[in-house]
């Protein structure tokens, strides 16, 4: 079964074309790190696959069906996630707010929605943190409450929208290992888009990399390569691979790191190098 599929698909924002020519189909049960510069077009082909996007042309399917707003059975995590109005809100309260499919306010649950909630909580390991308030919690720690939101009534595709965002590299490793593990003991599949390919090279199975208005689907060795890469950053890439990791390399510039291939970033750092912690942090540790 092909959980999502792509046919010939054009999409564009604003009259702009974002992506055109893409064609994927992604069996049940894969893990694909979606990667892409910034503005490559991510977001978008997320949101299309939500129905919210709708394409210039082609057929976006999802398990088999024409995608459509509301599906029930795609769990999303935005990349520009609403702070939640009353960050004194709890973590169990903060799941409880999207049962019954009630985004946000506090639904009165009966038996039924209590038991989905504590569900949920246990599956990502924050049953002990839930009677905590958001605003305590640690980064790492409100991305567990935030993938538990995701899995409230068992979706069977999860679209997850740079969940490593402003988290240090022992954090987005814990992120990275939960999500996989609840792909392999629930059998879901993930799409995962992220700003570097090395946190994900232990788990993904395949490789969605979009770039210069294309998209390329393929294991890592396909993919993460020469030709295509320089063809998806309009640029001639190097590609290096040094103790397990890879480099996607445009002169002396990292492309695939955080605070790489983004002009608007890049600038920031210049003028401000310390301003943003994890931001040297994943320096670092690419
Ligand atoms: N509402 C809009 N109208 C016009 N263009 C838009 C709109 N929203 C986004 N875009 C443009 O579409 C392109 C793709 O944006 P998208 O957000 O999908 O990229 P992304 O790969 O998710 O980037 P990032 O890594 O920064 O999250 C960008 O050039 C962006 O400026
Ligand atoms: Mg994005």
């Amino acid at each position: 079964m092909i959980a999502l599929s792509f046919r010939d698909v054009e999409l564009a924002l604003g009259g702009r074309t974002v992506l055109a020519g893409v064609n994927l189909a992604i069996g049940q049960g894969e893990f694909i790190g979606l990667l892409g510069a910034n503005g490559s077009g991510k977001t978008t082909l997320l949101r299309a696959a939500l129905g919210l996007v709708a394409p210039r042309r082609g057929a976006i399917e999802v398990l088999g069906k024409a995608a459509s707003r509301g599906n029930r059975a795609i769990g999303y995590m935005p990349q520009i996630r609403a702070v939640p109005a009353n960050l004194r809100l709890s973590g169990r309260d903060f799941v409880a707010g999207v049962v019954n499919g009630a985004r946000w306010g506090l639904p009165l649950l009966g038996a039924e929605g209590r038991r989905e909630v504590e569900r949920v909580l246990e599956r990502v390991g924050a049953t002990a943190l839930a009677h905590r308030a958001l605003a305590e919690l640690s980064g790492g720690e409100r991305q567990r409450l935030l993938l538990a939101q995701v899995l409230v009534g068992s979706p069977q595709l999860l679209l997850l929208d740079e969940p490593l965002m402003s988290l240090d590299p022992s954090h987005q490793a814990g992120v990275v290992e939960l999500v996989a593990s609840l792909q392999r003991s629930l059998g879901l599949t993930v799409l995962f888009s992220a700003h570097e390919l090395n946190p994900l090279l232990g788990v993904m199975d395949r490789v969605l990399y979009v770039g210069n208005g294309q998209a390329a689907l393929g294991t890592v060795d396909a993919v993460i390569t020469e030709p295509v890469l320089s063809r998806l950053y309009g640029t001639r890439i190097e590609v290096v691979r040094l103790g397990g990791r890879i480099f996607v390399m445009a002169g002396a510039q990292d492309m695939a790191r955080d605070t790489h291939g983004c002009g608007e970033h890049a600038h920031e750092q210049a003028h401000e190098p310390s301003h943003d912690h994890s931001h040297g942090e994943h320096a670092a540790d690419a």
